[in-house]
């Protein structure tokens, strides 16, 4: 079995970084734009409003889905108002480039280790925020972090807003429905709630629990991504919140997650990484689905045909435990 992952990126010594950027097609401030489907990629800061209208030229988007990075060890930000501020920043530069009815979903995680909480802030931050609030999303983790001195971590928080009314499509789970004796009578008649039912299933709530988080067993594992969110979440987004061929944004690409899901669902995307290499990651999951019909690399990587010795180090040990989780230090993954 194939066996070449790439070290998480943000745990590994620069040098890989600086190994990776030849074979990084992006610059800062450069855009990728695709032939075949009018997705871009641009390797521009979110909080850059020049970088961000050239990137929307005069699109408008009806769905932002954003996944910001939030730990202090990564993120050279202290505090908590800091973090909101920079956040107020690209929130405002997303409500000028979304249609007049359109949605925006923002991943909001935490570093408990750290004591790193900005849910409230955030949540504070956006009443002043031209949305609406319409539900605040829990999505459970089967695997969590955390040491034995807390609880242990196993919660993602996704809010959803909107700007408008937009439409919203009722997506339905893989769970059956089983809980039966809802009695209503429906036209004279006593009817059973599973004979009222559109689905057999049932339908997607505020708590997801029926997804799976990204391991390295996964197809679509990108490795050296460390914060990859899994492809059925996005796609649960995209499908409830916007119709086929609609433009969805994404101001935090890393493993390219939101393209790939719009790739699949027919939408056209725009999304940004400040980071080249993450950019290109992004801009390599699109050709690699588009050649292999893979959505990830599993046990290989983005870069495997550029034939590059990685310099692995200790990384290599974590390798498997660790892509994909938030970035939190090794030590701490429960299993
Ligand atoms: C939490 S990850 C996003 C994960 C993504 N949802 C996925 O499924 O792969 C955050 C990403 O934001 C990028 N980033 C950090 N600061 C940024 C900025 N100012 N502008 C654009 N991207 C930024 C980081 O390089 C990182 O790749």
């Amino acid at each position: 079995m194939k066996n070449n992952p790439l070290p998480r990126l943000d745990q590994s010594e620069q040098q890989l970084k600086k190994q990776l950027l030849p074979y990084c097609r992006l610059h800062p401030g450069e855009i990728w734009e695709d032939e075949i489907s009018g997705h871009r990629v641009g390797c521009l800061d979110a909080t850059d409003s020049a970088a961000i209208t050239e990137l929307m030229g005069k699109e408008r988007a009806k769905l932002a889905i954003h996944d910001p990075p939030y730990n202090v060890a990564v993120f050279d930000v202290q505090h908590v108002s800091e973090f909101i501020d920079w956040c107020q920043r690209w929130v405002s530069l997303t409500y000028n480039v979304l249609a007049s009815d359109a949605s925006i979903y923002i991943w909001i995680g935490a570093d408990q280790n750290n004591g790193f909480q900005p849910l409230p802030d955030f949540m504070i931050m956006m009443r002043g925020q031209r949305f609406l609030s319409k539900s605040f999303i829990t999505m459970r983790n089967q695997r969590g972090y955390g040491t034995q001195k807390n609880w242990m971590a196993v919660r993602q928080e996704l809010l959803y807003y909107v700007k408008g009314a937009p439409k919203f499509n009722v997506a339905y789970t893989d769970i059956p429905k089983v809980l039966r004796g809802y009695y209503k009578t429906v036209k004279g008649e006593v009817t059973e709630n599973l004979q009222r039912s559109k689905s057999e299933n049932i339908r997607a709530s505020n708590v997801w629990v029926d997804i799976q988080q990204v391991f390295y067993r996964m197809e679509e594992n990108v490795s050296g991504c460390y914060a990859q969110k899994p492809l059925k979440s996005i796609e649960r987004i995209i499908g409830s919140s916007s119709d086929l061929h609609d433009l969805v944004i994404d101001y935090f690409s890393h493993s390219g997650t939101t393209l790939l899901a719009s790739e699949i669902l027919n939408r056209r995307c725009f999304t940004v990484d400040v980071d080249p290499v993450f950019a290109e990651i992004t801009i390599r999951r699109l050709e690699h689905f588009r050649a292999t019909g893979r959505t990830g690399w599993q046990n290989g990587n983005p870069f495997e045909h550029d034939a590059i010795e990685f310099n692995t180090g200790e990384n290599q040990a974590n390798l498997h435990e660790t892509s994909s989780i938030d970035p939190l230090p090794v030590q701490n993954v429960l299993l």
